[in-house]
C-alpha cells in the first residue's frame, strides 16, 4: 500500500487520516534534513551564515522537533498503537503478531531519538558547545528511521488493519479515537 494509494482510496476516514499524516510527517523530516545540512555547512565554515543566521536555523530545527514530538509522538502513533492493539484480539498469525510488536518497538524507538535531538537543539540554542557531527549523525539516524517505519507501516501494517478490521471497527475507533487524537497543524 503506498502512500499514495493512502491519499486517493476510498479508505475509512482514520487511515485516510494515518496516510495524510505521513506525508506530513515526511514534509517536516525534508525540511530538517535541508536546514540540518545548513548547520554543518556552517559548523564547517563553508556556508555564509553568520551567528544570527545560525541561531534562526536552530530555532527552525526546534520548531520542527517540537512539531514531531506532538503530532507524531503524541498523537500519531498512539493513535496507530490503539489499532494496532486492537487487531491483536482479531487472530492473528505469530508472524503478523510479530510485526504489530516490531512496530511497537519502532514507535519507542523514534521517541527516544526524538527527546535526544530536544536535548541536543537544547543545548545548542543556549549557548553551549555540542558535537556537531555527533548531532548530525544523530539526526541522520532519525530521519532514516522514520522513513523505514513509515515505509514498513504502508507495506504491512495498513494492510493487515485492512484485511481485519470490518466497517463496524472502523466506526466505532473514528468515534471512539479522533476526540482523544485530534490532528495538529503546524502553526506557520
Ligand atoms: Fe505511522
Amino acid at each position: 500500500m503506498a502512500i499514495n494509494a493512502l491519499l486517493d482510496e476510498d479508505l475509512p476516514e482514520l487511515l485516510l487520516r494515518l496516510g495524510r499524516d505521513h506525508a506530513r510527517i515526511a514534509q517536516i523530516n525534508a525540511q530538517l534534513a535541508k536546514v540540518s545540512d545548513q548547520l554543518a555547512e556552517a559548523d564547517a565554515g563553508l556556508g555564509s551564515q553568520d551567528a544570527q543566521d545560525c541561531q534562526a536555523l536552530w530555532d527552525e530545527v526546534a520548531d520542527c522537533l517540537e512539531f514531531l514530538k506532538h503530532f507524531a509522538d503524541k498523537a500519531h502513533h498512539p493513535l496507530e498503537d490503539r489499532l494496532f492493539d486492537a487487531v491483536l484480539h482479531k487472530g492473528l498469525t505469530p508472524t503478523e503478531r510479530h510485526l504489530v510488536f516490531r512496530n511497537l518497538g519502532q514507535h519507542q524507538e523514534i521517541m527516544t531519538l526524538t527527546d535526544a535531538l530536544t536535548g541536543y537543539i537544547h543545548r545548542a540554542r543556549n549557548g553551549m558547545v555540542i558535537d556537531m557531527p555527533v548531532f548530525v549523525e544523530c539526526l541522520d539516524e532519525y530521519l532514516s528511521l522514520q522513513r523505514r517505519h513509515m515505509t514498513f507501516e504502508e507495506m504491512h501494517m495498513f494492510p493487515l488493519l485492512m484485511s481485519r478490521l470490518d466497517n463496524d471497527d472502523w466506526n466505532r475507533f473514528y468515534a471512539e479515537l479522533s476526540p482523544q487524537f485530534p490532528t495538529t497543524e503546524l502553526e506557520n
